[in-house]
């Protein structure tokens, strides 16, 4: 076979082309995002550490590399580089940006260069989905939603949590900045349910039945136990923003142990002050193959670290449907040494 039937074609697939691909596929994005923790729970995956890059002059910026590699149905390797820079905001623009890479698996031939922030979001929305939808089994549907941290991941997870046919009657939202707050009840939770802005984190925790943190806390900020009494389901996206005392007073579902022990997210300061992990119940994966079941009288916390694995699948199937519209870039000749020996003399 001729080396340039072999390489695949390069192409760029830009933040509108991807918008594009994922819209109105919300339900399906849920289930293929589930398909992919049942690939990684089953070892159909490889998701080494991700690395964290950070500068002694930016102590709040940092980029992580992600790369993972997907076996299965799904076939294909590749990498997320994704900045978080929180000094963003105050530009007016999103604190995080990224990049996909996906590589073929047979050659390792670097195939497709995707815009990632919207591939990140969509994936971390829809994996909190995937993990409220099983994690409520066996309780009550939730009826109070409440949003701790306003930015654009809230956002995302609001619109993924819609999908799950709950009957939802009040939403609230808090963020330490009030503006934040209000502009994300009217624009995003606004229209039919009753939708509360509280002033503190406490007030809006005690009135949710399901709470969503998505702040950019670096410490723990909630240490009572007693404001989850209630038992309220935690989806913990923000991973930082829980002491000790209420990760020991939950049920503690992950998205896989290794990843979220690290880079001192609460369950990893927990497994520090304990010096043990028996506090973590088990993973999604786990849930959704039946082998744990998580109690209906006590707190469930969900701390996902958030896999490369789920960037790659979403990223592929991007990629499919803005090839198949036509809505991708290519770019000819990208890989241009293609003979390992030069062209005949
Ligand atoms: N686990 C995962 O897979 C995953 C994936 C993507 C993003 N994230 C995390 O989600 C978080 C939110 O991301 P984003 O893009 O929406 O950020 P963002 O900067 O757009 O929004 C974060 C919001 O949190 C608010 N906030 C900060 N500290 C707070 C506090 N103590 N109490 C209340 N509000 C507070 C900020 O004012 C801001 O409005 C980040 O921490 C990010 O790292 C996790």
């Amino acid at each position: 076979m001729a080396a340039d039937d072999t390489i695949p074609a390069f192409s760029v697939v830009s933040g509108a082309a991807v918008e594009r691909a994922l819209h109105g596929r919300r339900r399906e994005l849920i289930d293929l995002v589930e398909h992919a923790y049942r690939l990684h729970g089953q070892g159909d995956t490889v998701n080494p550490p991700s690395y964290f890059l950070r500068f002694p002059d930016r102590p709040s910026a940092r980029i992580i590399a992600l790369p993972a590699s997907v076996g299965g149905d799904v076939a294909v390797d590749g990498i997320k580089w994704i900045s978080s820079f929180p000094t963003n905001l105050a530009l007016g623009i999103p604190r995080a940006s990224a990049l996909l890479i996906l590589n073929d698996a047979r050659t390792g031939v670097p195939f497709a260069c995707l815009e990632g922030s919207i591939i990140s979001a969509v994936r971390t929305a829809a994996s909190a989905a995937v993990a409220a939808r099983a994690l409520v089994a066996g309780r009550d549907t939730p009826r109070r939603v409440g949003y701790i941290g306003a930015g654009l991941i809230a956002r995302y997870i609001h619109a993924y949590l819609s999908e799950l046919d709950w009957k939802v009657e009040q939403y609230a939202v808090h963020d330490l900045d009030a503006g934040y707050a209000t502009s994300f009840a009217e624009r995003v939770l606004g229209g039919g349910a009753d939708v509360r802005v509280h002033d503190s984190a406490a007030a809006l925790i005690r009135d949710s039945d399901v709470v969503v943190l998505a702040t950019t806390a670096a410490t723990p900020h909630l240490h009572d136990p007693a404001l989850f009494a209630h038992h309220p389901l935690v989806l913990h996206v923000s991973l930082r923003d829980l002491g000790e005392d209420v990760v020991l007073g939950a049920a503690n579902i992950v998205d896989d142990v290794e990843h979220v022990l690290k880079a001192n997210t609460s369950v990893h300061l927990t497994e520090q002050r304990t010096g043990h992990r028996d506090f973590i119940d088990g993973t999604l994966y786990d849930v959704l193959t039946g082998a744990v079941t998580v109690p209906a009288d006590r707190p469930v916390i969900f701390s996902p670290f958030g896999l490369g694995v789920l960037d790659l699948v979403v990223g592929a199937t991007v990629h499919r449907h803005a090839t198949d519209h036509g809505d991708v870039t290519t770019v000819d000749g990208f890989f241009h040494e293609l003979s390992r020996h030069g062209a005949a003399r």
